[in-house]
């Protein structure tokens, strides 16, 4: 299989658009993620004044003028597919002089919000969804927000990056007690443009008001990405592949950890640090997995990668279970819902409970099917990877969210072997 290059990390390419949109003085971030989720988030910020210039290479300039110089977009903000985008600046738009309507696509309109608006209600936020709870947002201005300490019910980045930046602009503590620990960009990056944040274990705290100086941030590539060819070369007996410049923070690599549990051969070398993220090249070749019980620790750091995770599962000796992962029905599709009736499809047996999956493996899944990926980015791209283990070839539908995370995913898949058609 060789090399394949993977596009910037999402998670971080969208707190670089935001921190250095509220930031004094120029940003420059190379490796971002030119996906239509960051893009969203792009979007947003020119709406409210923010000049962001593109460069070749995946480099944007991004002129900042403090949180204070935002202005009032002209409409509704479009947050497309993006969840990280809209609870995001649900937050650090909290405490904005001016009201915002802040929505998306039909999956975005299906995500639950009241996870960053109850709490940030307390803080005395003023916003409105619909009764279920769903996009759209609305923000009423000139909210005056209280700091607080608050224990998150679920784990959640989206959530406690949403209270760290409503923090930012609010007088006094704000705290976040988390119930595990989930990725830690935002703290990473805030400290990057010169905030001052205290983490004590689970806990996380910053005394506002502070603001930003521009920094320089240089984006990995996206493990979550990435994740998808550590499964097809684990799949494929005698392949070798590596992957250069992946994101490797702790809160992130469940997927290796688990990959690695079930038996695959997967090694990190040349570790460094950049922009405050670890990050390091991946070789994984070809080997045999088995079916394991996912360690429920492991959820939080895994969260992304689970339909990846559950096509090795279907090529894996023995049954592989999870259980405590409710949070999979609430992502861009509910993932253990989609992924069941698309394995079965394969041939897999699949049993699933609310907040659970077991996976029985089998040697060689059934092709000729066609799967349907919800409009799910991550759905579409694991169910590519089962291709490799098909007797005949797969039809997956409604493919277009790919480019949400994954621009020239077809293109890079076929660099590494697979036999993808794009119509
Ligand atoms: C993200 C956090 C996670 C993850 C999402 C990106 C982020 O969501 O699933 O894709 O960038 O903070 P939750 O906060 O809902 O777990």
């Amino acid at each position: 299989m060789g090399e394949v290059e993977i596009p910037g990390d999402k998670s971080i390419s969208h707190r670089a658009v935001m921190l250095g949109s509220i930031a004094h003085g120029t940003t420059h971030v190379s490796g971002c993620l030119m996906g239509d989720d960051v893009r969203s988030t792009i979007g947003a910020f020119r709406a409210m004044g923010v000049d962001i210039v593109e460069h070749d290479n995946e480099r944007l300039s991004i002129h900042g003028h403090g949180f204070g110089a935002l202005r009032a977009p002209l409409g509704p903000l479009d947050m497309g597919n993006s969840g990280t985008s809209i609870r995001l600046l649900a937050g650090l738009l909290a405490s904005a002089p001016f009201a915002v309507e802040m929505s998306g696509d039909d999956s975005l309109r299906r995500r639950p919000m009241r996870r960053v608006t109850e709490p940030l209600a307390l803080m005395g936020a003023n916003m409105r969804t619909t009764s279920q709870g769903t996009p759209p947002l609305h923000l009423s201005p000139g909210a005056m927000l209280t700091a607080i300490r608050y224990e998150l019910p679920v784990a959640s980045a989206q959530v406690k990056s949403a209270l760290l930046l409503a923090g930012l602009h609010t007088t006094g503590l704000t705290t976040v007690v988390e119930p595990q620990a989930t990725r830690d960009h935002t703290e990473r990056m805030l400290r990057a443009f010169g905030v001052e944040l205290v983490i004590s274990g689970n806990e996380i705290s910053l005394m506002g008001p502070q603001s930003l100086c521009a920094a320089d941030i240089h984006v990995p590539r996206d493990i979550s990405s990435a994740a998808f060819f550590l499964v097809a070369a684990s799949l494929v007996e005698g392949s070798e592949l590596t992957l250069r410049g992946i994101g490797i923070n702790p809160t992130r690599t469940g997927v290796i950890s688990i990959l690695r549990e079930m038996g695959a051969n997967i090694r990190l070398f040349n570790e460094t640090t950049k922009s405050g993220e670890p990050v390091a090249d991946i070789q994984v070749n070809g080997a045999g997995l088995r079916g394991i019980d996912i360690p429920a620790q492991l959820i939080p750091s895994a969260i992304d990668e689970f339909p990846a995770i559950f096509i090795a599962a279907a090529c894996a000796e023995g049954v592989t279970r999870l259980a405590g992962a409710g949070e999979l029905r609430h992502k861009e599709s509910d993932r253990i819902d989609a992924m069941a009736v698309g394995l079965r499809a394969l041939g897999v047996e699949v049993i699933t409970g609310a907040d659970s999956i077991q996976v029985t493996g089998r040697n060689a899944l059934s092709g000729g099917c066609t799967i349907e990926s919800r409009g799910d980015h991550r759905i579409a791209m694991s169910f590519a990877m089962a291709a490799l283990k098909c007797d005949r070839p797969l039809t997956i539908l409604n493919c277009h969210a790919i480019g949400t995370s994954f621009p020239g995913f077809v293109r890079i898949a076929v660099q590494a072997g697979l036999r993808i058609e794009q119509s």
